[in-house]
């Protein structure tokens, strides 16, 4: 006897046959209502691992019942069956706590991909029941906290409310393979949150796979994202798996997709809707299961009123939006963050105990960071290459109230370092556009040849600075090796 069972709901005889003979084939047990009433008597009667329900019911509607779901059994993943086009009522399923839609008619591949990743997510918020008897939401410890099964490697720091209740959403949208548009100001923490969801979630084993929309050329996107087959372009010398397929199973991170051109955006859009994409040159269409969280510093909503990004794709990216607070929102944190940070920059070298003195605590905890998390990181980094003891003191974190940085390009940056003031370095990691950052210290690399010692030098930043600066952008592996 399989120790899994589903419950299904459909009107219609022969698809509720369908449904569950697909499902039975996968070795799970499936118990069946024609009705929400004959599916809420199966409910209190049987403990169920998934439900999938279609919209339309002769007594109630899907989403009611995704509703009637949460409140008696909330770890219950449903799925709902919804009129193929009709992707207002599937989103409207989902921002109501549905895990999941598929649309009619329904693609066996498909269902079996759902019902597979709805079974684990059940099993994980079980075992996670099982874990912390007393609370979906992991307890906090010495700033390190979500102590969770899967997660850990990336842990968002901070016990102040917004970010308790920012932790306890991450938990709930783990559990859910609605898309999640992740939104705040800049260096907030929305990648880390992005890998959050994905290492909490039954995806955890599968890629998580990072896209910035605005790195890669607007030519190029589609083959990036979707795939080739060799021979479909110029320079296609062989079949070529797009991110999206790289993900598969797990999860895509579309990081500032605002900046996703019009002409990929209809495209992203009928992936995300049918569920399945062609590579470029290709005559099949491949099922995808794969999760998408994207984020965007940029207010996305301004952006469909300025006709620069579609509002049908707006409206299915944002079934969910999270907010990754900013750090002067929640102040208290600041502690623990600097320790955190402290901790891993200084791990197994001899400035292992370093402190801040009064001063500097002081300041820092005057200062508004208007660029948030990462420029406190930043700030610290910086502060640990100016120290000459254990001790950063307050000269050593430089002015904190750079608030703005023109287009500077290498010759204009040697003239604001001709002094080698303490600002040098805050000129570039406190600026708020790190794009522009990003850009001047590949200018300054290209000048140089790619001379490192020689860059710093004129960018007026320390060589571990620099060195710091370019792993933490990803220049060397996707600038340089163009
Ligand atoms: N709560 C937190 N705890 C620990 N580290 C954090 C936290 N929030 C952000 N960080 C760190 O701050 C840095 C910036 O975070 P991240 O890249 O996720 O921000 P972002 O919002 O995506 O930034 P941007 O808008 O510039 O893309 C990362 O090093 C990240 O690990
Ligand atoms: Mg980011």
């Amino acid at each position: 006897m399989s120790s899994v069972t589903a419950l299904v709901i459909e009107d219609e005889a022969d698809i509720r046959k369908l449904l569950s003979m697909a499902i039975n084939r996968m070795g799970i047990d499936c118990h069946v209502a024609a009705n929400l009433e004959e599916a809420r008597h199966l409910l209190a009667d049987a403990r169920y691992q998934v439900c999938l329900t279609d919209m339309k019911l002769p007594d109630g509607n899907g989403v009611d019942f995704v509703r009637y779901i949460q409140s008696v059994q909330p770890d219950l993943p449903v799925a709902v069956v919804s009129a193929h086009g009709n992707m207002e009522a599937a989103v409207e399923a989902m921002k109501n706590g549905a895990f999941d839609f598929v649309s009619k008619p329904v693609d066996i591949h498909l269902l079996r991909k759902l019902i597979t990743t709805a079974i684990a997510t059940h099993a994980t918020a079980a075992n996670d029941a099982r874990t912390q008897p007393h609370s979906s939401v992991p307890a906090t410890h010495g700033g390190t906290p979500i102590t969770h099964g899967r997660a850990g490697t990336h842990a968002l720091v901070g016990d102040s409310p917004p970010i308790q209740n920012l932790r306890k959403m991450i938990l709930k949208l783990a559990r859910s393979n609605a898309p999640v548009w992740i939104t705040g100001e800049s260096g907030t923490g929305k990648e880390l949150i992005a890998r959050l969801i994905h290492t909490n979630s039954a995806r955890a084993a599968a890629p998580f796979v990072p896209i910035n929309c605005g790195a890669i050329p607007s030519e190029l996107m589609e083959s990036e994202l979707f795939g080739h087959k060799k021979g479909s372009f110029t320079g296609a010398m062989q079949d070529h798996d797009g991110l999206f397929l790289q993900a598969e199973g797990g999860t895509l991170f579309l990081d500032e997709v605002a900046e996703l051109p019009l002409h990929m955006q209809v495209k992203l859009l009928r992936v995300i809707q049918e569920k399945s994409l062609r590579r470029v040159g290709d005559t099949q269409e491949q099922i995808t299961d794969v999760r998408i969280l994207s984020a965007s510093h940029k207010d996305l909503s301004a952006e469909v009123e300025a006709g620069r990004f579609r509002h049908d794709l707006y409206y299915r990216l944002n079934v969910i939006t999270l907010t990754a607070p900013s750090l002067a929102s929640r102040a208290s944190d600041l502690p623990q963050l600097i320790r955190h940070f402290l901790n891993n920059m200084t791990n197994g070298t001899h400035q292992a105990s370093i402190t801040l003195d009064d001063a500097a605590r002081t300041a820092l905890n005057q200062y508004a960071f208007p660029g948030n998390v990462r420029e406190l990181e930043n700030i610290l980094e910086r502060a640990l290459a100016m120290t000459e003891g254990n001790t950063i003191r307050v000269e050593d974190l430089g002015p904190l109230n750079i608030t703005s940085t023109n287009h500077l390009l290498p010759d204009d940056l040697q003239k604001t370092h001709r002094h080698d003031s303490p600002s040098n370095g805050a000129v570039h990691t406190q600026s708020p556009n790190r794009d522009i950052n990003k850009e001047t210290i590949v200018a300054t690399l290209e000048h140089t040849r790619w001379n490192r010692k020689q860059a710093a030098e004129q960018l007026g930043m320390t060589y571990r600075q620099l060195r710091y600066r370019i792993q933490q952008l990803g220049i060397i592996s996707s600038d340089k090796s163009d």
